[in-house]
């Protein structure tokens, strides 16, 4: 059986953050994956959605979708788009603002972090268009339900 979820993340909306993480990892769970891949797409939901939070004009989505497979994450937002990919995949990177920095965040290390923990992920992003993130959490054969 396939599933989908879909959050909205409000820019700014500090309250919010962790909260399509937290989400996510108790569907998981109720379906039966692994706490392993749980964890590991929990955290790469984490740092998408706070980075959608953080710099995302507009705010934006994560989406994922559980099949026996895998667990695949989009994250995407309309803007403003990053320049420079390669730099702002450089661990220690940080654009953050004073008021994400005053909240223990900018340590430029959410998007290695996303790298680290997808068997796959793909960033593609455009000034004028936004950015659109995609990671996938393979399932391991014995752990898979229906
Ligand atoms: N959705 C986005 N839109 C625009 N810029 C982004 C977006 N996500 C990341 N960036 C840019 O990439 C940089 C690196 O992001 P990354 O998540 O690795 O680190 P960080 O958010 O600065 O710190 P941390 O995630 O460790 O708290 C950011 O500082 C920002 O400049
Ligand atoms: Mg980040």
């Amino acid at each position: 059986m396939n599933t989908n979820f879909s959050y909205d993340v409000h820019a700014g909306d500090i309250e919010q953050g962790g909260s399509a993480s937290a989400m996510l990892k108790a569907e998981l769970r109720k379906m039966g994956v692994c706490e392993e891949e749980a964890r590991r797409a929990g955290v790469t939901v984490f740092e998408g959605e706070m980075n959608l939070l953080v710099y995302a004009t507009n705010g934006g989505t994560v989406n994922a979708k559980v099949t026996p497979e895998a667990i695949d994450i989009t994250i995407e937002d309309t803007g403003p788009g990053i320049d420079d990919i390669d730099l702002a995949m450089t661990p220690g990177y940080s654009t953050a603002p004073d008021w994400a920095l005053n909240l223990g965040f900018g340590a430029g290390m959410g998007l290695v972090n996303m790298q680290r923990n997808a068997d796959l992920f793909e960033m593609h992003s455009h000034k004028a268009e936004g950015t659109v993130i995609r990671c996938r959490v393979n399932r391991r054969e014995n752990a898979k339900t229906s």
